[in-house]
C-alpha cells in the first residue's frame, strides 16, 4: 500500500513534479496544501492528464494555523515535504517582512501539526544560497553557511534549517534538509513545468525569452571564472523530484541530515546560452553590468546525496534545455502568446 505524503506547495514548480513522480511510482500517495499564491488551480488536472490519477489539493494558506488541522485529521501521513515558500530573491529584498512572515510562520505551523500528529518523516526545502559567496567550490555539506545572508529569502532558509533542527530535538522524527542547487527543465512530456516569468530561474527565463524572440541579458562578463560569466549548478527537475522520493525512502540517515541536491557540475551562464543557441534559431544575448547579490560561482559536491539517498542525477544540460523548450512551447500555445524563436536548429 502506498504511504501518504503531504506536500506543502504541491502545486508549485517542484511540488507538482514530485506529485507527478509519486503518482507514476508505487511507493507514495501525494496530498497537497497550496493556496495558489504562485501556482494555478489547474495543476492537479494537468497531472491527472499525464497519469490518469488525481491528487487532492487543499486550498489553504499555511499561515492560517487552525485551518490546517483538518488536513492532518483526514489523513495519516508517513511523511511531509515542506516546499511552500515565497522564493524571489529581489522581491525578498523589497518586502523582507512578507518573506519572514510567509516562510517562517508557515514552517512553524506545519511543524506544530507534524508533532501533534506524529508524522515520522520530514523533508525541508532549503537552498544552496545559504552557503553564500565566500564558500570554496565545490561546496559540500560541511562547507560553512554564511553568517550574514545576502537576502531575506536565503535568511528564511537558514533560519528554517535551524528551526527544523531545534524542533526535532528529542522527538521521534527524521528530518532531511535538502539544499537545492538550480532546478531547471520540465517534465520530459513537455506537459508540466514552471510558469515562466521575470522571477524564473536563469534557464526557464532565457528559453522563454528566446522563444518570444526577446533579447537574453547576461549579467557580468568579468567574473573570475573560465569565461567571465557566473557559474551555476543546474539540476533537472525530474532528478530533483527523484531525490525527494529517495529521501522519503531511506532509513539510513541521522536524525537531521543535510544533503546537497545538485548535478555536481558547474556550468557558466555563457555555456548555457551557447548551448541554447545550438538548439534554437535566432537566440540573441547581450552582456549587462553585474547584478547586486549575484554569487560569482556555486556548484555542488553531491557525493553525500549519492551515498545517503542512493541517488544519481541522470539528466544533463541537453535534457534540461530540450524539456524546457518543449514545455515553453506548450505554455505559449496554451496562453496564445506568439512563439517566435521556436525553430529548432
Ligand atoms: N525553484 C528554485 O530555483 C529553488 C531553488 C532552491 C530552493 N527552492 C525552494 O523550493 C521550494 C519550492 O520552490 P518552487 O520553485 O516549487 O516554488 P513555487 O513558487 O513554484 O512553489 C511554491 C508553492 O507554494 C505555495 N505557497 C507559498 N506560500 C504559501 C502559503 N502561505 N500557503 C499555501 N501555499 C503557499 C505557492 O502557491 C506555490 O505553489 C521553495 O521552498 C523554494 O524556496 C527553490
Amino acid at each position: 500500500m502506498k504511504k501518504k505524503v503531504l506536500i506543502t506547495g504541491g502545486c508549485g514548480y517542484i511540488g507538482s513534479q514530485i506529485a507527478l513522480e509519486m503518482l507514476r511510482g508505487d511507493k507514495f500517495e501525494p496530498v497537497s496544501i497550496d493556496n495558489f499564491c504562485n501556482s494555478s488551480s489547474t495543476i492537479p488536472d494537468q497531472v491527472q492528464n499525464l497519469t490518469g490519477k488525481r491528487y487532492k489539493n487543499y486550498n489553504i494558506n499555511l499561515l492560517a494555523s487552525e485551518a490546517l488541522r483538518v488536513v492532518f485529521e483526514e489523513h495519516e501521513f508517513y511523511g511531509l515535504i515542506h516546499l511552500a515558500a515565497l522564493k524571489s530573491i529581489p522581491q525578498s529584498l523589497k518586502y523582507p517582512l512578507k518573506y519572514y512572515e510567509n516562510n517562517i510562520i508557515s514552517l512553524t505551523n506545519v511543524l506544530k501539526y507534524c508533532h501533534e500528529f506524529k508524522v515520522p518523516k520530514l523533508v525541508f526545502s532549503s537552498s544552496c544560497s545559504v552557503y553564500g559567496a565566500e564558500a570554496e567550490f565545490p561546496v559540500d555539506e560541511q562547507s560553512p553557511v554564511a553568517d550574514r545572508q545576502a537576502s531575506s529569502y536565503s535568511n528564511t532558509k537558514k533560519i528554517g534549517e535551524e528551526i527544523v533542527r531545534d524542533f526535532s530535538a528529542g522527538l521521534d522524527i527524521n528530518c532531511i534538509i535538502l539544499r537545492y542547487f538550480n532546478p531547471a527543465g520540465s517534465d520530459h512530456t513537455g506537459e508540466l513545468g514552471e510558469t515562466p516569468s521575470e522571477e524564473s530561474g536563469f534557464i526557464p527565463k532565457i528559453v522563454w525569452k528566446a522563444m518570444k524572440g526577446e533579447l537574453i541579458e547576461i549579467y557580468g562578463e568579468d567574473y573570475d571564472t573560465r569565461d567571465g560569466t557566473c557559474v551555476r549548478d543546474f539540476i533537472h527537475i525530474q532528478d530533483l523530484a527523484e531525490a525527494h522520493i529517495q529521501a522519503l525512502s531511506t532509513t539510513d540517515t541521522d536524525q537531521v541530515e543535510v544533503i546537497n541536491v545538485g548535478s555536481g557540475n558547474g556550468m557558466t551562464v555563457l555555456e548555457v546560452a551557447e548551448a541554447l543557441k545550438r538548439r534554437l534559431a535566432g537566440v540573441r544575448f547581450e552582456y549587462r553590468n553585474r547584478r547586486i547579490g549575484d554569487i560569482p560561482c556555486i556548484f555542488s559536491d553531491n557525493t553525500h546525496a549519492m551515498t545517503k539517498l542512493q541517488w544519481v542525477p541522470r539528466l544533463g544540460l541537453e535534457e534540461i534545455l530540450d524539456s524546457q523548450i518543449k514545455w515553453t512551447n506548450t505554455y505559449l500555445s496554451r496562453t496564445n502568446e506568439d512563439v517566435i524563436g521556436n525553430e529548432i536548429v
